[in-house]
């Protein structure tokens, strides 16, 4: 079990100075109150133990309270408990050569955000992700390759790899088209783009297998990957070897248009929903909020697997569904043996767990 105990906040946003410690005995932590109170910062604070840009891809200079730009000293400090061992995790916003660094301390040593997952998991759900469910491909490839690259160390140097070579590439072919040296580049770019293909389509196949293992009852959906270029991946030589050709046709379009027009991103992604049988980007909101939930929770299911400890922030969660749809997502989340946060304005809102959760209301 994963838990925050303590939380000690200096100038994060609007929190000028806040304390929090919550009672242990729950695992279910709500936030409720009136629109612009600080629900979304004080999950946000959380969040950048886990990434650099928080729940809402801001930068640092974000984070300090407006007007008070020139008090550089923010400083966010969490207890927290996992598997019975106390951490306290601290990270503060410091200016160093003009620049804006977030130094991070596991009980007073320093530690990466690489470092800090071995310890401890954020997953969130916001209400910007609402948009993954009905807006194009990128943002439906990018959010399930993050999910990949937390449990996959090898796909993410695969795609920096790949941002890497392919840039490359497109450098000689701006410049000395030096034809060895290109040959060479495509070969990496094709092994990188095999890789790339191969742990999405197995990762898929893993996450679905998840859904229809635990998540049946919920809102069952599927991610299917496919490509104009080929059917199938089994022969790895092969389908390098119609990478490599398949960049070498491209190159003068390449050199044109200055893009990767084979790339990653000929891969296309659809979230199927097995109830209405249809993509997700036909359903209705509240059933989006629950496809994407239901990706969210197979993943948690895959870190559990993997003995990763995680905590749960679910950000407006609930503003799209009903009460019975609430209800399942509750028994899913209780499941885990974790702690999980929720937002909302309303109180009311929570009524099926009012008994089982922690509330704190913000005013
Ligand atoms: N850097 C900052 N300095 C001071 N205040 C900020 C900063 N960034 C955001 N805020 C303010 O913090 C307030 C709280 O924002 P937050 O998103 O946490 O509200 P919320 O309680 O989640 O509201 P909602 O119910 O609308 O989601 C907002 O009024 C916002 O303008
Ligand atoms: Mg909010």
């Amino acid at each position: 079990m994963a838990r925050i105990e303590k939380i000690q906040i200096r100038n994060f946003k609007s929190y000028k100075k806040y304390n929090l410690s919550i009672n242990h005995q729950f695992k279910h932590i709500i936030i409720y109150g009136k629109n612009g109170v600080g629900k979304t910062n004080l999950l946000d604070s959380f969040a950048f133990f886990s990434n650099t840009k928080g729940l809402r891809g801001n930068g640092l200079d974000d984070i300090f309270p407006i007007n008070e730009s020139n008090a550089v000293n923010t400083k966010v400090k969490i207890e927290l408990s996992a598997k019975n061992i106390f951490y306290n995790f601290i990270y503060e916003i410091v200016r160093e050569d003009s620049k804006l660094k977030k130094k991070i301390l596991l009980d007073n040593n320093n530690i990466s955000l690489l470092g800090i997952k071995k310890f401890i998991n954020f997953i969130w759900l916001t209400p910007h992700m609402d948009k993954i469910m009905y807006e194009g491909q990128s943002l439906k490839r990018n959010f399930i390759d993050k999910m990949i690259s937390q449990s996959d160390q090898y796909f993410s140097k695969s795609i920096l790899a790949y941002k890497k070579n392919s840039a490359e590439r497109l450098r000689v072919l701006k410049s000395s088209k030096d034809e060895k040296w290109l040959h060479i580049l495509e070969r990496k770019v094709a092994e990188n783009i095999y890789d790339i293909f191969t742990l999405r389509r197995k990762y898929a196949e893993e996450l679905n297998n998840t859904i229809d293992i635990k998540l049946k009852k919920f809102r069952e959906i599927k991610i299917e990957f496919s490509n104009n270029l080929f059917t199938d991946l089994t022969d790895k030589n092969d389908s390098i070897n119609l990478f490599v050709n398949e960049l070498k046709n491209k190159r003068q379009l390449d050199e044109i248009t200055k893009r990767m027009n084979f790339s990653i991103n000929s891969d296309r992604i659809i979230f199927f929903d097995q109830e209405n049988k249809t993509s997700t980007d036909y359903c209705s909101t509240g059933e989006q909020k629950s496809s994407l939930l239901t990706m969210i929770l197979a993943n948690c299911w895959k870190l559990k697997d993997n003995d990763k400890e995680f905590i749960l922030l679910l950000d407006e969660a609930v503003s799209h569904m009903d009460n019975s749809n609430f209800e399942k997502l509750f028994n899913e989340v209780d499941k885990f043996d974790t702690q999980i946060w929720y937002t909302g304005t309303n109180k009311n809102l929570f009524q099926v767990i009012e008994k089982k959760g922690f509330f704190i209301h913000l005013q």
